[in-house]
């Protein structure tokens, strides 16, 4: 079935982008490790939202659209590293929040077509944030082996 080849596509890259990049990114000392575990678990949760919500895409299932949406919504407000890089943080998660809401509101009106634009456009944001913070975590890890 080729819409299910896609289905796994999709569901291929979801999970290793982030795994990768996640890989680069912890190390360090144990209070950093402890932080990182919190945050993994958080994000994780995060990921298996938006693949609910992509199963209601395929399925034409709103509601679970709707509910699981709400929760990717939801998720995008509160994290560990709000806290660490506030402004950019912000910035990035407001972009993702934005492309969830539009989402879910549009499952709500039961279009489909607009659904799933804002679906990408919300993983397209996955991907951003994610590259940002890579290169910011590098950074860090970079300033604290030269003992700055
Ligand atoms: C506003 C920033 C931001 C957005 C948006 C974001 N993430 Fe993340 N994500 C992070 C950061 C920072 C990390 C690394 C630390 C952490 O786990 O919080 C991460 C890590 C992850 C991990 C790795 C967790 C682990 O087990 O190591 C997964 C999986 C993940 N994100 C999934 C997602 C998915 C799926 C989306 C979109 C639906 C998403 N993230 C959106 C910031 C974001």
């Amino acid at each position: 079935m080729k819409s299910k080849a896609r289905l796994n596509a999709v569901l291929t890259v979801l999970l290793l982008t982030p795994a990768v990049f996640a890989s680069l990114m912890f190390g360090e000392t144990s209070a950093e490790k402890k932080e990182a575990k919190h945050a993994k678990t958080f994000m994780r949760q995060k990921l298996v939202y938006s693949q609910d919500v992509l199963e209601g895409l395929t399925l034409e299932n709103y509601d679970l659209i709707v509910t699981k949406g709400m929760k990717m919504w939801n998720m995008g407000k509160s994290n560990l590293w709000q806290v660490i890089f506030a402004d950019e943080y912000q910035k990035q998660s407001a972009s993702y929040r934005g492309h969830v809401m539009a989402m879910v509101e549009a499952a709500r009106e039961q279009k489909l077509e607009a659904a799933r634009e804002a679906y990408v456009k919300s993983l397209q944001s996955c991907y951003d944030c994610h590259k940002y913070f890579k290169v910011e975590q590098r950074a860090r890890l970079q300033k604290a082996k030269e003992g700055k």
